[in-house]
């Protein structure tokens, strides 16, 4: 059992300006939130991507907020020490700040520290709405797996218009009091770019080595998922004896910028 202190949004804040890489997890239940917090994970994400990888779902599109508070409430049962992020689920608010801050208030009380949503600029008056009520959030650009009917699985910012488009969305994100930003499937050079421009931590994911910390589908990193894995996937059961030594390779791995490799994983 580890010793150390609960992770705080200051404590995000300080790892990031201290130049310390913050590794994030997928998560879904208590054991794994349990295995995961004790092998140095800073931050568990309860992330909509269960609408595939528990539901099998072909995308997060059928998931609810009862499925998204139900998985936070397993995880927090099992977490001691990481903080942790619960996805807002397609529909649940893109209707209004009101219904956004009705769901975000059952997934706090599920025991999340802190909901993520998805999208540009248009998100940003219902993130400023959550912050001014006290619920801290995490933005996602690029690659938005709940617009995947609009967007295809495409990577996102790769010509200088769509790339100072992402920026203007980050900068009116953050300026509305976001405080963590997932870049997912955005070139290397960009996501770097926006990491260093930007006062709050990036959490990349097929966004490349520069961003303030990385995040993986569990199921991804573990090799649990089948098909040809993403470009920026690496399955760290390869070389590794165990599922608990597999993650402890994660977290020492993304805190030495070993993970991810541009060359390898990068856009
Ligand atoms: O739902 C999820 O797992 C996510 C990650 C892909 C960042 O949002």
């Amino acid at each position: 059992m580890s010793s150390r202190k609960p992770v705080t949004l200051h404590r995000l804040r300080e790892m990031r300006a201290n130049g310390e890489k913050i590794a994030v997890l997928t998560c879904y239940d208590a054991a794994f939130a349990r295995l995961l917090d004790d092998a140095g994970i800073d931050a568990l994400l309860v992330g909509d991507s269960l609408g595939m990888v528990l539901q099998g779902h072909p995308s997060t599109l059928g998931v609810s907020v009862n499925d998204m508070a139900y998985h936070t409430a397993c995880v927090v049962r099992g977490n001691r020490t990481a903080w942790v992020i619960a996805d807002m689920p397609f529909g649940s608010y893109q209707e209004s700040t009101k219904v956004a801050l009705r769901h975000a208030v059952q997934l706090l009380q599920a025991g999340a520290h802190m909901v993520k949503l998805e999208g540009g600029g248009w998100t940003a008056p219902i993130v400023r709405s959550l912050v001014e009520r006290g619920i801290p959030v995490c933005a996602h650009l690029g690659f938005t797996p709940q617009s995947v009917n609009a967007l295809g699985h495409r990577v996102q910012g790769r010509d200088e218009a769509a790339a100072g488009v992402l920026r203007k969305h980050a900068e009116e994100l953050a300026a509305a009091g976001a405080s963590l930003l997932v870049l997912e499937m955005v070139p290397a050079g960009v996501a770097r770019d926006l990491t260093q421009q930007l006062s709050i931590p990036t959490i990349g994911i097929g966004a490349g080595a520069g961003c303030s910390g990385q995040v993986l589908v569990l199921h991804d990193m573990l090799g649990v998922t089948r098909g040809e894995p993403f470009r920026f996937v690496r399955n760290f059961m390869d070389g590794s004896a165990s599922i608990d030594l597999a993650v402890r390779q994660y977290v020492t791995d993304v805190k030495s910028g070993r993970f991810p490799d541009d060359k390898i994983h990068g856009f």
